[in-house]
């Protein structure tokens, strides 16, 4: 079996029972399909069959092709669009990257948020790498319920839950938080406020309509303000952005599923620049590291916390790629 071929048979056993149903069939027939293998690269990074997936719900959103699941033949249908749009498929999944702003995964986060301004005792000053559209950027908006407790604003118009294979202690969700910044560093940011941001972001939801109305929500939560999005790579922009620190806030760098897009060596740079920074001042940091970084078990997403000083990296949660499912603990 050819590496494209490959790819989307993997992305097929990866979805299933996740993505909606059909989703993987798709992909499996895209696998066996060589019209459709002609449109993504040679040696495809695991991430092209989602990208593909996209570059069609894209389309669909934009109402440039109609959707294809609700016809009769929807194989049929999918193979249609992909012919009549050949090139803007083509370079949708060749160039930008996964645009999947996922404000679930502020329900993993939100207890290390909790740890860090009880720790240090100071408000926040968020600095997310790989922020996409920013908008986890602005979990402190959000509601949250969990198994021992709930946190934040009751007429919030996001409200966040999920599953706890170990339970948040209740007395973590009893603080209040200030942020003061929202900052976030991206190779493409998306402005998630305009139509076509909203579209793009929307696309790598496919038709996940509970992914779609989260992300409606938490644009409205936003209200009038905007995240500060920097365009660049973080490797070279978080040097000189570290060096830049006021004494009265803690910076708190974050990231989720974004440095899996990554070479292992510029993980490592990074983990570098950080540990650099961390042992010049304070500084918080919140990741989900990937499995070659810590030598974990693939599936589910270690969560590490370090907060300098001393800046002790840990492994203190573990939740799945969607954030809706969380174990408190190492
Ligand atoms: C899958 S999205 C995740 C977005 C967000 N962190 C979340 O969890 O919802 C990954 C994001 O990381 C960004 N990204 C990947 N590598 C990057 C780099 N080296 N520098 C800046 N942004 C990067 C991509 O542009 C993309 O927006």
């Amino acid at each position: 079996m050819s590496s494209k071929a490959t790819v989307f048979q993997q992305h097929a056993r990866g979805i299933a029972g996740v993505r909606p149903a059909g989703e993987a069939a798709l992909c499996r027939r895209c696998a066996e399909d060589p019209f459709v293998l002609s449109l993504v690269p040679e040696n495809p990074s695991w991430d092209v069959p989602h990208r593909l997936l996209a570059s069609v719900q894209f389309l669909i959103l934009g109402g440039e092709a109609a959707d294809y699941r609700a016809e009769p033949d929807p194989w049929s249908a999918f193979l249609d669009i992909l012919h009549a749009h050949a090139d803007r498929v083509v370079d949708f999944v060749h160039r930008g990257p996964i645009q999947t702003n996922e404000v679930q995964r502020c329900f993993a986060l939100l207890p290390l948020f909790l740890t860090v301004a009880r720790t240090t005792g100071r408000p926040l000053d968020l600095l997310e790498l790989g922020a996409s559209g920013g908008l986890n950027l602005f979990w402190d908006r959000y509601r949250y319920r969990y198994r021992e407790g709930t946190w934040g604003d009751h007429d919030a118009g996001l409200a966040l839950t999920g599953e706890e294979a170990a339970p948040v202690p209740g007395a973590l969700l009893t603080d209040e938080i200030r942020v003061v910044r929202r900052r976030g560093i991206d190779l493409e940011p998306v402005d998630a406020a305009t139509d076509a941001g909203f579209r793009l972001l929307a696309s790598f939801f496919g038709a996940d309509a509970r992914r779609v109305d989260r992300l409606t929500r938490a644009v409205s939560a936003m209200g009038d303000e905007r995240p500060e999005l920097l365009r660049g790579d973080y490797l070279d922009l978080l040097p000189g952005l570290l060096a830049d620190r006021s004494g009265a806030s803690i910076v708190v760098l974050f990231q989720t599923i974004s440095t899996v897009y990554t070479p292992l060596e510029r993980r490592l740079e990074l983990r570098a620049i950080v540990d650099a920074a961390g042992g010049e001042g304070p500084l918080a940091w919140i990741s989900t590291p990937t499995v070659d970084e810590h030598g974990q078990r693939r599936g589910d997403y270690p969560v590490e916390l370090a907060i300098w000083p001393p800046g002790e990296r840990r492994i203190v949660a573990r939740m799945n790629n969607r954030g809706d499912r969380l174990q408190w603990g190492p």
